[in-house]
């Protein structure tokens, strides 16, 4: 019997990299009994049905979920993204968002860390007086001790394992009742980690550093939001945002954890079989080696870090021949 693993291809391009994500993870001989969920804005569009309470209950038992991309245009923003992908994330306790990035030929190998349940994404705030001149809109960010300290201890315990090099990103010269939490916690682990240095970086520095000297970072811990638009300029500078993976990781393991492509659906490019899969598939290398195959998942990156070029299922056909 194999891994339990629950898909979600979701919209446009996701089904597609998906495909070849499997593919790859077929021919290195791992086996996995996959679950499809239909579940993305296509599906709200036919029937409403965003992300029941149900499904989430059926995916606590499995090992893990591979996730293509949810959204489609025809639906106002925050839908899907809050309905189904921050479901999954809170409900799961996902708290973990890992996104390596590694691209020699700039110099870049780093990982980020970011912390995936709190901080603007929690969904504190709210409208006063909406649609009226006098309208007040508020969005908190929230930040407990317990969800700081778990990904930067999670960041140190990385660190270790890699260059022993760990970089709180952060804007505590602005934020100031955030940031002092968030560094207070920072040092505190550290001293627990005396073999990891550590330093520390405004966010807005750390974006110019990224593109002029990202040689500096090995593992960087940053808050949700902050994280989210850093790896995306992390996928700018590591060949695009087609390689960049991610897994959306439970490390206290209660349940299952998702690995998702960093992309997004790309309607602007579906169903032209040219979607860029690695992203895909060096996800589905992330989830190997999370669920204890790491002999699989460094075949499936060292395939990957082989130049290769052509359609989806072209690049998808090459990397498991390369396996
Ligand atoms: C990401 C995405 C999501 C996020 C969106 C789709 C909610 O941009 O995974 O980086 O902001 O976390
Ligand atoms: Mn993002």
């Amino acid at each position: 019997m194999g891994y339990k693993v629950g898909i979600i291809g979701g919209d446009g391009i996701g089904p597609d990299v998906i495909r070849e994500g499997l593919k790859v993870i077929a021919a290195t001989g791992v086996q996995l009994d996959t679950v499809d969920y239909d579940l993305g804005g296509v599906r709200f569009l036919r029937d409403g049905t965003i992300l029941p309470d149900s499904v989430v209950d059926e995916w606590r038992g499995l090992d893990a979920l591979f996730l293509g991309a949810v959204g489609t245009p025809d639906v106002p923003p925050g839908v899907i993204e809050r309905g189904l992908l921050l479901k999954m994330r809170f409900d799961l306790d996902l708290y973990v968002n890992r996104r390596p990035f590694n691209f020699p030929a700039n110099n870049v190998d780093f990982e980020v860390i970011r912390e995936n349940t709190e901080g603007t994404y929690a969904g504190e705030g709210g409208f006063l007086r909406k649609g009226t001149p006098h309208e007040i809109a508020t969005q908190g960010s929230v930040n407990t001790r317990r969800g700081v300290e778990r990904c930067v201890r999670y960041a140190f315990d990385l660190a270790r394992e890699r260059r022993k090099h760990c970089t709180l990103v952060h804007k505590t010269n602005v934020l100031t009742f955030a940031g002092d939490l968030w560094e207070r916690t920072f040092n505190e682990v550290a001293l627990e980690y005396p073999d990891v240095a550590t330093a520390y970086n405004h966010v807005d520095a750390a974006c110019i550093y990224f593109v002029d000297s990202p040689q500096r970072y090995d593992v960087i811990v940053t808050d949700n939001l902050f994280g989210d638009i850093l790896t995306d300029l992390g996928g700018a500078i590591s060949g695009g945002i087609g390689q960049a993976s991610s897994g959306n990781l439970n490390p206290s393991r209660t349940g299952p954890s998702m690995f998702e492509p960093v992309h997004g659906s790309a309607p602007d490019i579906t169903g032209q079989n040219k979607a860029n899969p690695i992203a895909a598939i060096l996800s589905g290398a992330m989830m190997l080696e999370f669920l204890g195959e790491a002999d699989a998942a460094a075949r499936i990156r060292a395939a990957c870090s082989q130049p290769v070029s052509g359609s989806t299922t072209e690049v998808g056909d090459i990397l498991a021949a390369r396996v």
